[in-house]
């Protein structure tokens, strides 16, 4: 029996794990598979236009009969700052004519763009059961129409007085995202790296402060980080490098085989792919121009200029360009099928705590 029943009676799900949103990676299979496995599927909608993302949610409902989350990015977007875009061109020239890349060629912003009107008016029509945001809460306006759809919001705190806040703000469950997850870090109120929390000094803390049940993640990847996190007193678990290697996943062959050769001390920060702070095995890029500089233009303006290199190298086989988030525990996932994956972290999870009770 799992010692906090909280997070299962709020998301109705068999277990109180969620296969973490993750964008660029992943899509409907991923989620089905894991929900069939008795998790939370998360739905990463940030790189999905309002089309696609309601695409989606209906081939997930055509397949499995389970709750759903759909995930969004909600900073507030600027437009790009042009001397800023020109410095990073001027810093990526060379990889330009490496790559036989005009820099004056226009090309499609990249899209990281924040919940909106469009965004909301889907998830007013597909009403799905749980919403999470990252990077702490979209507009009044846009969270009430959410809430009045008769969705759960969840959302990522780094901090304590980032959950304090999202609590305050009307979140439902918080995910305490320590310093060893994988992709972007979800702070909002800080914009410090060095001050950020590992997951298990943050969950306990964030526990504390808060009323709401909190879902750790951040470097758990197996039974016993799951039930050290229940220890903690999280309700729940939000795993999503383990599940990077399953059948299902968008991961691309090239770069699963960069994920499956990291260890511990593979990944390390890096603000030089998008412009915001986020964990990954080092790239070319991170390695030469990062993993932190001061000329990456502002989330998520960094990347634009970095899609047509992206490609080009991707064409020759190479991952120079190419984002590989992962986060400290990439080394525990396995190749199995995410519905496989989820009842063996469950059943181990499960296994540990009764041993520990002795
Ligand atoms: C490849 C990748 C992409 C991610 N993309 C998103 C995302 O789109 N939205 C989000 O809320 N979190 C995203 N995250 C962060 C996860 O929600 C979560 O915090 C993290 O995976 C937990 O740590 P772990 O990777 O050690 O399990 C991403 C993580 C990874 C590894």
């Amino acid at each position: 029996m799992w010692p906090d029943r909280r997070l299962i009676e709020l998301f109705k799900t068999e277990f109180p794990i969620v296969l973490a949103p993750m964008a660029g990676v992943m899509d409907a299979d991923l989620v089905i598979a894991a929900a069939q496995g008795g998790a939370l599927g998360s739905l990463p909608c940030a790189m999905l236009s309002a089309e696609k993302a309601c695409e989606q949610v209906k081939i997930i409902r055509q397949r499995v009969s389970a709750p759903i989350n759909m995930n969004f990015f909600c900073h507030r977007a600027g437009d790009p700052d042009a001397g800023s875009q020109a410095r990073w061109k001027l810093r990526l020239e060379g990889y330009y004519s490496e790559y036989g890349v005009d820099p004056a060629a226009p090309v499609n912003a990249v899209n990281r763009a924040p919940f909106d009107e469009a965004m909301c008016e889907v998830v007013e029509e597909l009403k799905p059961e749980i919403v999470s945001f990252h990077f702490g809460l979209p507009e009044k306006s846009l969270l009430r129409r959410v809430k009045a759809a008769g969705c759960i919001v969840i959302s990522s705190a780094t901090i304590v007085k980032e959950a304090v806040w999202l609590e305050e703000n009307g979140a439902d469950a918080i995910i305490a995202q320590g310093m060893e997850a994988g992709g972007h870090r979800g702070m909002f109120l800080t914009d410090n790296i060095a001050e950020q929390p590992g997951t298990f000094a943050l969950v306990p803390q964030v526990v504390d402060a808060v009323k709401v049940p909190v879902i750790a993640s951040g470097g758990i990847a197996d039974g016993r980080g799951i039930a050290a996190a229940f220890a903690l007193g999280a309700a729940g678990v939000q795993i999503g490098s383990a599940y990077l290697r399953c059948p299902e996943s968008k991961v691309s062959a090239l770069a699963r085989v960069a994920l499956a050769q990291a260890l511990d001390d593979s990944t390390v920060i890096t603000n030089v792919m998008t412009g915001r702070p986020a964990r990954g095995v080092p790239n070319r890029l991170m390695r030469e121009v990062g993993p932190i500089s001061p000329d990456a233009p502002a989330f998520p303006h960094a990347a634009t200029a970095l899609a047509p290199l992206k490609a080009a190298a991707e064409k020759q086989g190479k991952l120079d360009f190419t984002n590989l988030w992962a986060g400290q525990a990439i080394r525990m996932g396995r190749e199995a099928p995410a519905g496989e994956l989820t009842r063996a972290l469950a059943g181990a999870a499960l296994a540990r705590m009764k041993q520990l009770a002795g």
